[in-house]
């Protein structure tokens, strides 16, 4: 058996290895989660995270992994029964649709063979065809990481926009926000949905949603969060 030396320097989509920076900033004594000191730090982070997402409009941190952001877009953006529309781009996309239907969602699931990222052309065919505007939100992952399929974000919009429908549009960024370029403003993203341990290069356990405008108003109907809080255990 040959002895290995040194740092274990594994290479796989994620968790990515953690810059020494980082871990040793990890290694400062707890500050108080309550305490001024905390929100400061809280605040200038929110601030300082927006240009990696691309975005001036505000960023949500959850402590939880990238499944959490996923949940988070759902939830706060949509209504039991609302219908969306996703691609079988690979086995991410494949999750984020059984998320959406074991909340209570309608799903539109479009096949895919795995080889190719979610086609412009058939999202707009698909909303043209929705002539009642039932659909209320594309789901597109950016990066899939089980294939390595990346979807073209901007054509995507530009496809909702052309058919003229209102649907928002909720990317998956957890294997490409800081490895792949990516556009939240520029590109017409309603939320995009992000995870720490992979182009971050940090620990598991914190994850994002940047939100735009149109998602902001959207939230303030959707009524799929507040549906737990309705549920009674029987
Ligand atoms: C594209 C993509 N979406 C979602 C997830 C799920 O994220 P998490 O494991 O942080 O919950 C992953 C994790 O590998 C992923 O790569």
């Amino acid at each position: 058996m040959t002895s290995r030396t040194g740092r274990h320097f594994l290479q796989i989509p994620g968790p990515t290895n953690v810059p020494d920076q980082v871990l040793r900033a990890m290694s400062a004594p707890t500050i108080d989660h309550r305490g001024p000191e905390f929100s400061a730090l809280t605040l200038r982070l929110l601030d300082a995270i927006k240009p990696v997402f691309g975005t001036a409009g505000p960023v949500v941190i959850y402590p939880a992994s990238g499944t959490g952001a996923w949940e988070a877009a759902l939830v706060n953006t949509l209504s039991p029964g609302d219908r969306v529309l996703c691609f079988e781009t690979g086995h991410f996309a494949t999750l984020w649709r059984d998320m959406a239907l074991s909340l209570g969602l309608e799903v539109d699931f479009v096949p895919g063979d795995w080889r190719h990222g979610t086609d412009p052309e058939a999202v707009a065919q698909r909303l043209a065809a929705d002539h009642t505007h039932t659909v209320k939100a594309v789901c597109v992952v950016h990066n899939e990481t089980s294939t390595g399929v990346t979807s073209r974000i901007a054509e995507i919009r530009r496809a909702i926009d052309a058919s003229g429908h209102p649907a928002l549009l909720l990317v998956d960024t957890i294997s490409s926000l800081g490895s792949i370029d990516y556009r939240h403003d520029e590109w017409g993203v309603d939320v995009t949905v992000a995870g720490s341990q992979k182009g971050l290069m940090l620990p598991p356990g914190l994850s994002f949603n940047a939100v735009s405008r149109k998602a902001l108003d959207a939230s303030r109907t959707a009524r799929l969060a507040k549906s737990f809080w309705d549920w009674q255990p029987v």
